[in-house]
């Protein structure tokens, strides 16, 4: 029915074989991502398991059988009440971030008939965070360039072309958009006179040298057998800078399977980090990732939802018998980390000049230099969970694609 996309063929030329998938309890939030990192070895990748999770809890709040079931068990939830507390949960934390580092545009957009439940329309984003909309996918091309045309609005032309032709169809009955563009700003900037170019061993041994931006100061971090890790604050309220370092560039593989494999890796070094005195080290560095997840979910079990004929989620519609289901699930990702940071602004209003404030250098301080590829996390911390907003993988700096399909997966 639908033309399969590069990505969806490779996966399953290798995931074929095996009938079904097990149901893992809450496998999106350890899985999503790392599942694509795996997928794409060697390329920059940054994606956001918060945005998927946003329209599953809404898809789930109205499924019923079987994709109930699935949908429950990958998103981790035992009851009703868990679903539609998630968006509430984190919300202020979302719009506080939306002020001034994340612009954001996600929508669930459904076939234009009369048949649809105005309640699944109605306090879609006060409840679930994203809204729902109808588009008359029954003149494919006027309906792609629709809702191209408004997401590259809405991010101020920073996102553009999230469909293409060939995802929609006249059978296109619903379909899932996300598209967020993060630059973040730290709580204390780093001095840009600190930023230098540094030797950046890649993972193919080669050696490159990019800038890297650099600051001296007590830091949130951690050492193991593996790897190093350090978390920063950005200026908006909970939003955290996590890095994860492999001793090695070799070591990376091995590493991203641990945070794959072993639940709440990330979350438990960060747990165990300590404030200490050090000079750190990091490149600045931008990624765009455009993933079509809906190969990715059905690997992790959700299956469902995607069925046309029996998708369990007839509960979108009203006195209707007609099946309705779920088409495709998109996601373009931007994220810049770079030097600014708050303090700069108040400088710039205060007028006062701007002095680094750099530790005496006679001290010999722990030095952490991510000069080897990494893995990172910005995510949003409550004393009682740590939602992964985005995460991904930095390799070094590659050359912009000129052909848009190099970002296709
Ligand atoms: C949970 O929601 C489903 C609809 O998805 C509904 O059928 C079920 O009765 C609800 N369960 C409870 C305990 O409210
Ligand atoms: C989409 O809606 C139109 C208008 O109601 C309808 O004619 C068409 O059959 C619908 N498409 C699908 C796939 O249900
Ligand atoms: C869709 O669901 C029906 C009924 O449960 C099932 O018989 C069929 O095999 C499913 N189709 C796919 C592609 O999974
Ligand atoms: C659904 O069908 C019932 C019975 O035929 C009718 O009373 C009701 O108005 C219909 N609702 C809508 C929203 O069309």
């Amino acid at each position: 029915m639908f033309k399969s996309n590069i990505f969806t063929l490779f996966i399953f030329s290798i995931f074929v074989p095996r009938g079904f998938c097990e149901l893992q309890f809450n496998n999106l939030h350890e899985k999503l991502v790392l599942s694509l990192i795996k997928a794409k070895p060697g390329t920059n990748v940054v994606a956001s398991e918060v945005l998927v999770r946003l329209p599953l809890c809404k898809l789930a709040s109205v499924a019923e059988g079987q994709a109930k079931v699935e949908l429950m068990t990958a998103l981790g939830y035992m009851d009703n009440t868990s679903l539609s507390a998630y968006y509430p949960g984190i919300k202020n934390a979302m719009k506080t971030m939306a002020i001034t580092d994340l612009t954001l545009a996600h929508r669930i957009f459904v076939n234009y008939t009369k048949e649809i439940d105005p309640k699944f329309i109605t306090y879609s984003v006060d409840n679930f965070g994203i809204r729902v909309e109808k588009v008359g996918f029954n003149y494919p091309k006027a309906a792609t360039t629709h809702i191209n045309n408004l997401i590259s609005s809405i991010t101020f032309k920073r996102i553009t072309n999230i469909l293409e032709d060939s995802d929609v169809n006249k059978q296109t009955q619903m379909i899932i958009v996300t598209a967020a563009h993060f630059k973040g700003t730290w709580e204390f900037p780093f001095d840009l006179r600190l930023t230098k170019l540094t030797k950046f061993q890649r993972l193919d041994g080669k050696v490159i040298t990019i800038p890297m931006m650099s600051k001296t100061d007590p830091f949130q971090h951690v050492a193991t057998g593996d790897c190093q890790a350090i978390s920063i604050k950005f200026g908006n309220w909970r939003t955290t800078f996590t890095l994860v370092l492999p001793n090695s560039e070799q070591q990376l593989p091995a590493l991203l399977d641990k945070i794959y494999n072993q639940k709440g890796y990330v979350e438990n070094l960060v747990r165990s980090m300590n404030t200490r005195p050090m000079k750190v080290t990091f490149p600045r560095f931008k990624i765009k990732t455009f993933v079509d997840w809906t190969g990715f979910l059905k690997e992790l079990g959700i299956n469902s939802i995607f069925n046309a004929t029996s998708s369990g989620l007839e509960g979108i519609l009203i006195n209707s018998t007609k099946p309705i289901a779920l088409n495709k699930i998109k996601q373009k990702v931007y994220v810049q980390i770079d030097e600014v940071g708050v303090a700069r602004f108040w400088n710039a209003i205060n007028g006062a000049p701007q002095v680094p404030t750099q530790m005496p250098n006679f001290i010999d301080l722990p030095q952490f230099t991510a000069d080897r590829p990494f893995y990172f996390e910005v995510s949003l911390d409550f004393d009682t969970a740590r939602y992964k907003m985005f995460a991904g993988v930095y390799y070094g700096p590659e050359e912009t694609p000129t052909n848009a399909n190099d970002f296709h997966f």
